[in-house]
Parts: structure tokens; sequence; C-alpha cells
């Protein structure tokens, strides 16, 4: 096993994991901490000699088995918990490099893998959660996603990208994915052709948070047939990482390259790498509507329904991983399904188990009908383990929810999403309130604070939030938005 899977990171960094775990991780080189990152391996400044492992979940496809091991890693190796990324992803922390060969075995045993989770790299393919459940969607994309995810995993062709690559591939009518901030995003479309209507993907492009601030992608014109997108986004890969820019990292994003050919030149070179032509877009199927999947939702397959559960801010606990597996099992299939919300679903639970489902202990912690301020409330790492980090996100953004929800109490739905810095990885230009760290001078002293955005979305309309406040001190927060969230016009 472990010989498999020493082949399978061979390049990206696997030199550095035995050199570290014969001489201990201060004998890595900056360049080996580099090389580890492509395998998924994260050295982490705030938590010197203990590492984070990035584990990748097409389409945020999870299963008990895996919860189970997660909890089992996590205890053993770590502090006992988890956190769940808006890539429908799980970050392992607190382990030492010489864990790394065990966590491999045990965690390929379940068939998830950390491999091309950082660096430059596909990241995790995100997809809907409801994938194949929900009625709203124009079909199932989730084995595209999957199979997409086969084509480049383990594939040295798509290792050395000009930078990160972000991509999407959902048909749900209901905007759960933010295509618009993905290097790439299949969005639901239908094609009239001769023989009726198709239904597909069209294609948006060039989509960013960060390296200069969001910039939506943009439509590419072009219609897909499910069978045709694997290819495409591979091509698409393959043109940045042979034309993207290499020299300034802050310009190295597909965003630049279609910036700097134009959108016609770019979908012109796509078809000389096919070497076809390609269909112009379809009928985009999206509605105007938003949906996290949260509540109880009867599923397309008569008799059975998904529940789709909050976990605050992400984190879930040993014990925790271990309830919602035994949950899987005993009312469902054993599936789970992680949201870009940093939530969960359990699928296929019978009509007839619902009820005792609602009563079960886990569920008054990890709710499905949360309150307001929780629901919709996504957190980046923050300061306790990420060295950018301009202040701690996770608990303050938790307690200003709870403050909120005393204070404030019913009120429409609302997205809260915290970034400890300006790399924004917790999408707060996205949120109905958006917040950024920082540190501000008061009264001689450095404090934490945040400037405050208001009336991000994303889906078919976009927008990035504006700034309302700046220099907000998070203790003072939880007061200042309960004067300020009455009068928002959501
Ligand atoms: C140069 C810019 C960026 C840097 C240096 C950066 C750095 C990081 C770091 C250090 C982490 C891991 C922290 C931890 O949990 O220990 C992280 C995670 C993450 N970042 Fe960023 N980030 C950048 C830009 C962005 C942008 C623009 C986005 C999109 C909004 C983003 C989305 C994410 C996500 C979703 C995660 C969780 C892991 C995953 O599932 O991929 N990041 N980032
Ligand atoms: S936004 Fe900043 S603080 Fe938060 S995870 Fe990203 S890099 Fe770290």
């Amino acid at each position: 096993m472990m010989k498999r899977t020493a082949k399978a990171v061979e390049g990206t960094g696997i030199s550095g994991l035995s050199h570290a775990i014969q001489d201990g991780w201060k004998a890595l080189s900056e360049h080996e901490i580099e090389g580890l990152k492509g395998a998924g391996v994260f050295f982490r400044r705030q938590t010197p000699g203990n590492f984070m492992m990035r584990l990748r979940m097409s389409n945020g496809l999870s299963n008990a088995a895996q919860f189970r091991t997660l909890a089992a890693l996590s205890e053993e190796f770590g502090k006992g918990f988890v956190d769940m990324t808006t890539r429908q992803q799980i970050q392992l922390r607190w382990f030492h490099i010489e864990h790394v060969p065990e966590m491999w075995q045990r965690l390929e045993q379940v068939g998830l893998v950390s491999l091309q989770t950082g660096l430059n790299n596909i990241r995790g393919v995100t997809g809907c959660p409801a994938a194949g459940l929900t009625p709203n969607e124009l079909f199932d994309a989730s084995p595209v996603t999957r199979h997409y995810t086969e084509a480049f995993l383990h594939n040295p062709e798509y290792t050395n990208l000009p930078r990160k690559f972000k991509v999407t591939i959902s048909a749900c009518l209901d905007n759960c994915t933010s295509p618009d901030s993905q290097d790439v995003g299949l969005v639901p479309a239908i094609k009239e052709s001769a023989g009726g209507e198709v239904y597909g993907f069209n294609v948006f492009v060039g989509g960013k948070q960060g390296s200069g601030g969001y910039t939506p992608a943009q439509a590419l014109d072009v219609f897909l047939p499910p069978h045709d997108a694997i290819s495409l986004c591979g091509a698409i890969a393959l043109l940045f990482r042979d034309h993207g820019q290499r020299q300034d990292r802050k310009k190295s994003r597909l965003f630049f390259l279609i910036q700097d050919w134009g959108v016609e030149k770019f979908r012109r070179e796509l078809e000389c790498r096919l070497g076809h032509s390609l269909q112009s877009a379809g009928q985009d199927a999206r509605s105007s509507t938003h949906t996290d999947h949260v509540g109880l939702f009867r599923q397309r397959q008569t008799g059975f329904n998904y529940v789709g559960l909050v976990v605050p801010t992400g984190r879930l606990s040993a014990a925790q991983l271990l309830g919602v597996a035994t949950l899987a099992e005993h009312y469902g299939s054993g599936e789970i399904r992680l949201t870009p919300s940093q939530n969960l679903i359990i699928p296929h639970i019978p009509d007839h188990m619902v009820g005792d489902l609602t009563q079960e202990p886990v569920l008054q912690e990890l709710r499905y009908d949360p309150p307001v301020f929780v629901r919709g409330l996504v957190s980046c790492t923050g300061r306790d383990y990420c060295h950018y980090s301009l202040i701690e996100t996770k608990q303050c953004a938790l307690d200003t929810a709870h403050h909120l929800e005393k204070t404030v109490g019913k009120t429409a739905p609302l997205t809260m999403r915290w970034s400890g810095c300006q790399n924004g990885c917790g999408n707060h230009t996205t949120a109905d309130i958006g917040f950024l760290g920082k540190k501000v001078q008061r009264d001689g002293k450095t404090i934490e604070a945040v400037d405050v955005f208001v009336g991000g979305r994303s889906g078919p309309d976009t927008r990035p939030g504006t700034q309302l406040l700046a220099d907000v001190p998070c203790e003072e927060l939880p007061q200042v938005l309960e004067k300020l969230i009455p009068y928002m016009n959501r």
C-alpha cells in the first residue's frame, strides 16, 4: 500500500517527506515544504511541527466509512476535530510528519487522497451536494465531476499549472456552487437541436476572488453535452498550463490569460486544441434563487428524503464525525455529502424514519433548523492555524452570530462570511454581510478589527459586496450589527 502511495506522489514532495521522517521536520527545506503542498500536506507556521492535510472529496461526496476513518485519525494523530472547507474538502490538523505514511494508507483504504490539493494544481472540483437527489436540477452532474477528477488526478500533465485552478460542475438550478468565482464554471443549460432538447452545460471562464479582487467569470458562449465536459475542462487547464503567465504570481490566474487574449481568441484556441468546433451557448437554465440545501427535503426518489445539517463554521469534532456516520448508516444508505457552505447532507432517509431522525441528539448540535445567523455562516481558518490571518475568525464569527440570535431574533435569511485577511478565502465579497480581518490601532494598542461589506451575491446576477464600514473592532462588532441588520434591505 505504501508503495502505491509513494508512486502516486512521485515528484510532488515525497522526497521531502522521507527526508523529514528520517531527520525531523526541522530539516525540511523551503523547497521541500512547497513540494509537500502538492501532495496535500501543509506545514503550518502557527503550529510548528504540527501539519495540516487537505483531502479531496469530489462533488462533496463522502460516506460513513470515510467519516469513521477521519474521526479515528483526528483522535489518534490530532486534537480530535476536522475542518470542512468551502471546496467541499476536509482538513486534518495537528499530526506529525512521521504519521503521514500511515494516514495516507488508512485514507486510501476508504478512497480518500490528499494529492494535488495544494500548489499549482486543479483543486477539489465542487458540485451540487444534492446532485441526483434534488428534484430541482436539470440532471445529475456528479458523475461528470467524479470522472473529471479521475482524469487529472495522478496525471503529471496537470501538476505544473501556472497557478491554482478551480472548477465547479453543477446542474443544480439553484446556484449552490458559485460558478462565477471559479476558473471554470459549468452551469445547467438547454440546447435546441434537430432531435429535440439536449440537457448539458454552458461554460463560464476566468472567475476569481483573489489576485486583485473579485472578478466574475465570463460566458464563453459554449454549450457542452455532458459527455464532452471532461475533455473541455481538461483542454482549458492545458491551455492555461501552456500559455498562462508564470512570472508574476499575482497575474497568473486564468483570468489574466483571457484578459490578454480576449474571450473570442481564447475560444478559438480551445477549438484548435480540441480539434473540433464548439457549439454556441444554450439557454441558461438557472433560476435567480439560491439554496444552501439546509433543512429537510424530499428527494426525486419517491419515499426518500435528504437532510442538510449546519456545522457551525465547518468545524466537526471526532464525536460528531462518528455521530453523523452512525446516523447515515442507520437512517440512510451510509452516504454523506459536504456542501460548499461548510455544512453536510445525509441522503436517502425513508419517509417513515424522518420523525425519529429529527429527535437524535446529534441534530441538537448539527441542526437542520438552525437560527438564521448560524445557518448562513462561513468562516475561513483564521489566526489559530493560518499565519496570514490578522484576526481570530471562527470563534468570533460564532460569538457574533449567537449575540445576534439573542438580540435581533427572527429575520430573513442572511449569509455572513468571514475572511481573516485580504486573500479572501472565506468568500466575504459574495455574502449579504462580509467581514475582512485587519489590525487597527486603538488607544495606543493594536487590536483585531474588520471591514464590513454588504450586498454581495453569487449566481446569474452576481455582484461583489460594497464596503459599508471600516475598522470595526471585533469586540464591538456584535453591537454594531445588532443595530445595522434590522435596516438592511435584502
Ligand atoms: C494568494 C492568495 C491566497 C493565499 C495565500 C491563500 C492561503 C490559504 C491558506 C494558507 C489556506 C489554509 C489555511 C488553513 O486552513 O490552515 C487556505 C485555504 C483555503 N483557501 Fe485560500 N488563499 C488565497 C486565496 C484564496 C482565494 C482567492 C480563495 C477563494 C475565495 C481561497 C479559498 C480557499 C479555500 C476554499 C480554502 C480551504 C481549502 C480548500 O478546500 O481548498 N483562497 N488558503
Ligand atoms: S483568508 Fe487569509 S486568513 Fe483566511 S485562510 Fe485565507 S489566507 Fe488564511
